[in-house]
């Protein structure tokens, strides 16, 4: 009700302004009690994964909460777990303004933000602040003047920095918006990054007496070759869930549609289906020896539904709040309920 008188005053507004009035709103609806309310009676929907309960399977995917200032605002809608971030190491600008464009009439968004970041030191403060006791996943970038042969370095030292403020840790090698990173994801280099992560996250978990989970995010973009590769390198790299999947960079389904020449990663409507596709092909390929985290385009519970049919554990949303507002989280989880 409320974000439908919203919507038409922030979609005139370019972006990102709106995106931050957007969010303050729902910080100021927070602190005085009310935000809560916009998520209406949540279901019980456990789910157990990567050694963690889960309260439902909804959560909010990365990108939407990158400097880890909403956290608890975010939690009163009713998701079941919330990736915060892209955060990197030090600090970065991202790409020059503007860097985020809307295309309401595919439901789609296209951005190029390029991991702009507090840096991952302001970002742990910023998430200690935070008092929901729920599960929390960090996703982990590297910054944009990091040569790709040490961008393991960016990688551990991040995940040394949030280790004990968070669940789990997203490997993020496919974001379009950093030169060459989604060049990560092939076997080769894929390989060496996600053994040293492994072997370094074992270290940590001997010396904290907690094991953090470590999930790698890959791209909707990646051939069935390149997705079994990743696939079998994941498995044998001790992750512990594969996120899919990260936006695209094709134009499908937007062509010829306002902003849809802007260069960056597309979300939203038009990477449901394929996402889908990647879901359903990867649990075939893992055959359960890997939970998967579903994500790209869902709007509706049906949506969420087809990604955990097609063999998601757990899914995610982003572009969906956008479009059809913080309602959506409490709508889907009681459509999904209701058909169990
Ligand atoms: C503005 C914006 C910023 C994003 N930033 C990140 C990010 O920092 N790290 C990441 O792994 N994914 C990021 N994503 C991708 C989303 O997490 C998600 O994979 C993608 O948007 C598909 O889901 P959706 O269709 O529900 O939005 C971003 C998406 C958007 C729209």
């Amino acid at each position: 009700m409320i974000y439908s008188l919203l919507k038409p005053l922030l979609f005139k507004l370019d972006a990102e302004r709106a995106h931050g009035l957007a969010m303050d709103s729902l910080q100021a609806m927070h602190c005085s009690g009310l935000s809560r309310q916009l998520a209406g009676d949540i279901p019980s929907m456990p789910v157990r994964i990567m050694g963690l309960d889960f309260p439902n399977p909804l959560g909010l995917a990365a990108g939407l909460d990158k400097h880890a200032q909403y956290i608890d605002a975010l939690a009163d809608l009713g998701f079941g777990f919330l990736e915060i971030g892209g955060v990197t190491p030090r600090p970065q600008p991202g790409n020059p303004k503007p860097r985020l464009f809307r295309i309401p009439e595919a439901e789609a968004i296209i951005n190029r933000f390029g991991f702009n970041s507090v840096g991952v030191d302001a970002f742990v403060t910023n998430r200690r602040r935070a008092r929901w006791p729920g599960i929390i996943g960090v996703n982990l970038g590297k910054n944009a003047d990091t040569p790709n042969e040490r961008a393991v370095e960016d990688y551990l030292a991040s995940m040394e920095r949030i280790y004990n403020v968070a669940h789990f840790a997203t490997i993020n090698v496919s974001s379009p918006n950093t030169k060459n990173l989604r060049a990560l994801q092939s076997a080769d280099e894929l390989d060496p990054l996600l053994a040293r992560m492994h072997q370094r996250r074992e270290e940590l978990a001997q010396q904290h007496g907690k094991r953090l989970a470590l999930a790698i995010k890959i791209s909707v973009d990646l051939n069935p070759t390149e997705l079994q590769a990743v696939a079998r390198v994941a498995q044998q790299r001790g992750m512990d869930a594969i996120i899919a999947a990260n936006t695209t960079t094709t134009r499908d389904g937007v062509q010829g549609l306002p902003h849809s020449e802007e260069s960056g990663g597309m979300s939203g409507a038009p990477v449901r289906e394929k996402s889908t596709a990647m879901i359903a092909s990867l649990s075939r390929i893992l055959d359960g020896a890997l939970p998967i985290i579903g994500v790209g385009g869902i709007m509706s519970a049906a949506h969420a539904r087809e990604k955990l049919q097609a063999g998601a554990s757990l899914v995610q949303l982003y572009s969906g709040m956008v479009f059809h507002g913080p309602q959506l989280i409490g709508n889907i989880l009681r459509g999904l309920a209701r058909q169990r």
